[in-house]
């Protein structure tokens, strides 16, 4: 089927989505066309290509690019196809290129802003349609590129609004994540974890953000960190912080998750306050506030640390934990299979315990051998194989439905609830974008 904007339309419902818009091959090329290769989409941080002639790879929407380290120290965001007969110019995931990029295939060679350098039998082209200046010939260039604060993303449409417009007052993630150095700067630390997602993209976001989840999805996990604290308390121990982030699954109970408050943003953002109790009063938290005062000044310095938010996803593709120095993103691959990339930051100047708690915080979640990363891998594979039956035709949405309130265009969710408010939220706009509501959005 051809789907029209009406019927695109039909399937978001102000408490409801259709199931189809999880499911059908065509709504996902159709997102791709109208939301990943339009909106502003990630590509990673620019600490990722230190050195001239670094590269790194980021597929957005369909469409395959990377991130490149130029001799002028510029950072420019370019196809990675080459422009002769179609090969990738990259292979590997991330690395360097020398001095010039050279195409395996008949050795064109491209300057690391994607200029073409030279041709091996150049005499050939003579009289042909062949210019070497005609950028149809270079490394073609996103159509937009741009940064907020060092992490890099990419429109692949002409239009639209600028990078800062588009993440409004969601740009606070990644301020937060920057911030919270006492240097003011961070540095991705080595690689990400990459982890295939046997599920649709919106399940991913839809997680992120539900506060209802924890408090089922890891009860086992979280059991299990407690009894261990409980254990070593018995012996005289003291468990460490870490073990905190596990245990405070199970603290609030399934329905005590209703203290944390949700927003929708426009543009579809969303965000989830903190529940970790991250500032202690232990001597490395100390001595790590101690250096943000002097960098800072008082007050600035607890202005940016009394900040408490647990997530923010800045639609469509990324999802902040700015206390915990943690971003994902997502590249979606079909209707049912979502590539992320879990990356983390090191504060500069933060004394290497702190470094070390959030590191910590970082394995336990995300590393392949922890239990909260497969649990909710496994309830998203559950639910697309549930999504792609017919037994019902919708995805409830409707907790706290009716009951959201809004300010300044932000919704907020009903004060104690574990409101589906981001869902609702996210799926609004996500129709806005996908039919003519959103164009050039
Ligand atoms: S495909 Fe790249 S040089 Fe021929
Ligand atoms: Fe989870």
């Amino acid at each position: 089927m051809t789907w029209s904007e009406s019927e695109i339309a039909a399937l978001v419902e102000p408490d409801r989505v259709h199931r189809k818009a999880y499911v059908d091959p065509e709504i996902f090329d159709l997102e791709m066309e109208r939301i990943f290769e339009r909106l502003w989409i990630y590509i990673g941080h620019e600490s990722q290509v230190k050195e001239p002639g670094d590269y790194y790879l980021a597929r957005v929407g369909r469409q395959p690019m990377m991130m490149t380290r130029d001799w002028n120290g510029e950072i420019n965001v370019l196809y990675n196809r080459c422009p002769h007969r179609g090969a990738q110019i990259c292979s590997a995931r991330k690395g360097n290129a020398g001095k010039l990029f050279r195409c395996s295939y008949h050795a064109w060679m491209f300057e690391l802003d994607g200029r073409l350098d030279s041709v091996p039998g150049a005499k050939g082209y003579e009289g042909t349609r062949f210019d070497p200046n005609d950028p149809a010939f270079h490394l073609r260039k996103a159509p937009r590129a741009d940064n907020y604060r060092g992490f890099w993303f990419a429109s692949l449409a002409e239009d639209g609004p600028d990078l800062k417009t588009h993440l409004g007052r969601a740009g606070l993630a990644l301020d937060q994540l920057v911030d919270r150095s006492p240097d003011g700067e961070i540095e991705v630390v080595g690689d990400c974890f990459h982890m295939i997602q046997q599920s649709n993209w919106k399940l991913f976001l839809e997680n992120q953000i539900d506060a209802s989840h924890p408090g089922a999805t890891h009860e086992s996990t979280g059991a299990a960190a407690r009894s261990v604290e409980n254990e070593m308390k018995k012996d005289g121990e003291d468990p460490p912080m870490s073990y905190g982030f596990l245990s405070d699954f199970v603290r609030h109970g399934i329905d005590g998750w209703d203290k944390f408050g949700t927003t929708g943003l426009p543009q579809g953002h969303c965000t989830l306050e903190g529940y970790m109790g991250l500032r202690p009063d232990d001597p490395d938290t100390n001595e790590y506030v101690e250096r943000m005062y002097a960098s800072y000044g008082e007050d600035k310095a607890e202005e940016i640390l009394g900040v408490d938010l647990h997530h923010v996803l800045l639609y469509p593709c990324n999802s902040v934990q700015p206390p915990l120095q943690q971003l994902r993103t997502i590249r979606p691959l079909s209707p049912n299979r979502t590539l992320s990339e879990i990356w983390h930051f090191r504060l500069k100047g933060a004394p290497e315990a702190i470094y070390q708690r959030s590191l910590a915080y970082y394995y336990l979640v995300n590393s392949p051998s922890t239990m909260v990363n497969a649990d909710d891998l496994f309830n998203w594979w559950k639910c697309q194989h549930g999504l792609e039956s017919n037994a019902t035709e919708w995805v409830s949405f409707h907790r706290n439905a009716g009951q959201d309130s809004e300010e300044n265009g932000i919704m907020y969710s009903a004060p104690s609830s574990m409101s589906e408010l981001p869902m609702r939220s996210m799926m609004h706009a996500w129709r806005d974008y996908m039919t003519a509501n959103g164009a050039g959005a």
